[in-house]
């Protein structure tokens, strides 16, 4: 154990301290390299040292660089080295946070955290939090406990008598939702086109003046930052209608959400802690390692009735379980990385890092216009949206730059436009890596 540890440890201390000059998009020699893990099932065993050895020399060269610096594809933050080390340790511990009982110092760190998140994002102090696998999951849970809280109001306990003869569920999303809330959606039963969707403006923000009649068996799925623009749906007023009317609102804010603990960026989530239930990872903006997201909802009734297994063996106790709040019952003890994310950053740390990437976002849209490209987005946030002209230049384009290796960023298709989209999400990026990239850029497009 001693000796392979310590293999690990230099391992990976080569892997982090060579990111700053490795390419981000492994090359095709390392890709084709992987042909060699295509062996039969080993019939014996393997000393644990040579299963490391492979580990490293086939698949290092084959990771891509998303720890690093220059790293913009979809919307995937770093892990931070408290985080990183944190999640060493924990993995030696092992734990299964699906009790207390199973692990007093997980649980202990789950609560520390949520109260931690909770002051953070201004949340009401009754909120509860769901440490999930991602927002796909923390959606799940939000919607979940939203299907409860609706339909029992209605005299329906969807729990135990399913959505056959229930009373139906109207479910109003944006024209630009993210699609993993719909396959949330869909997983509930309440699926993913049965939906009313409402028109967006020219950011994609759902449009609070066109949404349809809303009553107490509506459910208003709202976003913290469209995975395009990094636009707000306008929460106050929603909400605001939304309530009035008995509706619950569910925030997917799978990464604007952290806007909420970056002062000068926080009036642009101005309504979000007004929901019901909330959306975010933690594995993107907080820069933990994956899989980590998170669900809170302020009426912790619903969201145990309707995650809460119970069964003698389970050893009840009158207080509340991790698992409670979360469609696994065993599971990695996600917490831990969470608070040594927030014990390490502070709250000034946090709102820094969330500011710095914005700044840079902005960087780069700048370094762009300069070079004459248009850019499509009002850069709010970190997403930026830049077109190099029609759909075919925009993809040729993208596509040396993924080869070429100084950066990583995909494409996408926006209110019709094709356009390659920079999300700057990573703690390790530097004004030098924007510039860097910058140069790239101009390298193909000159
Ligand atoms: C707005 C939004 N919602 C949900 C998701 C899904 O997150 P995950 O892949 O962590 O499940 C994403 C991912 O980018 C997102 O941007």
């Amino acid at each position: 154990m001693n000796n392979l540890l310590h293999s690990a440890l230099t391992r990976a201390l080569h892997y982090r301290t060579t990111l700053p000059t490795r390419r981000v998009y492994p090359d095709a020699d390392a890709i084709h390299a992987l042909t060699g893990l295509d062996e039969p099932l080993p019939n014996h065993p393997t000393d644990p040292e040579t299963v490391l050895a492979q580990l490293d020399d086939l698949g290092s060269p084959a990771t891509v660089a998303m720890a690093g610096g220059r790293y913009f594809g979809f919307v995937n933050g770093s892990s931070l080295p408290a985080t990183l080390a944190a999640n060493w340790l924990a993995a030696a511990w092992d734990q299964n946070v699906a009790l207390r009982v199973m692990s007093p110092i997980a649980a202990k760190l789950e609560e520390v955290s949520t109260r931690w998140l909770v002051d953070l994002l201004r949340f009401p102090p009754e909120t509860v939090v769901g440490f999930v696998t991602g927002a796909t999951m923390a959606n799940f849970t939000g919607l979940a406990a939203a299907r409860h809280a609706l339909l029992a109001k209605q005299g329906w306990n969807v729990e135990t008598d399913g959505l056959f003869g229930a009373p139906a569920i109207k479910v109003i999303v944006g024209d630009e939702v993210h699609a993993s809330l719909l396959k949330a959606l869909g997983l509930l039963g309440l699926g993913r086109e049965r939906v009313i969707r409402v028109p967006v403006d020219d950011q994609g923000r759902m449009r609070a003046d066109s949404l349809p009649p809303l009553d107490d068996r509506t459910l208003v799925c709202i976003q913290a930052g469209n995975v395009n623009t990094g636009a707000f749906d306008p929460a106050q007023e929603i909400c605001e209608q939304a309530h009035q009317a008995g509706a619950w609102v569910h925030v997917d804010g799978a990464f604007g959400l952290w806007a909420l603990a970056c002062p000068p960026r926080a009036h642009l989530a101005r309504g979000i802690p007004d929901a019901d239930s909330w959306a975010v990872d933690a594995h993107k903006w907080l820069n933990v390692p994956y899989d980590c997201g998170l669900a809170f909802c302020r009426h912790p009734d619903a969201i145990r009735a309707a995650m809460t297994v119970l069964a003698p063996y389970l050893l009840p106790t009158a207080h509340p379980e991790p698992s409670h709040f979360t469609p696994e019952m065993s599971r990695r003890a996600r917490g831990i990385e969470i608070w040594a994310a927030l014990k390490s950053l502070g709250r000034t740390g946090l709102a820094d890092l969330i500011e710095r990437n914005c700044q840079l976002a902005a960087r780069f849209a700048n370094g762009l216009r300069a070079m004459g490209h248009t850019v499509l987005n009002e850069v709010v946030l970190n997403q930026v949206l830049v077109t190099f002209g029609d759909a075919d230049t925009t993809h040729r384009i993208i596509a040396h730059l993924q080869a070429e290796g100084t950066l990583w960023a995909g494409g996408t298709v926006w209110q019709g436009h094709t356009a390659m989209r920079i999300s700057v999400s990573s703690w390790a990026t530097t004004e030098e890596d924007v510039d860097r990239c910058l140069e790239a850029v101009h390298r193909y497009t000159k």
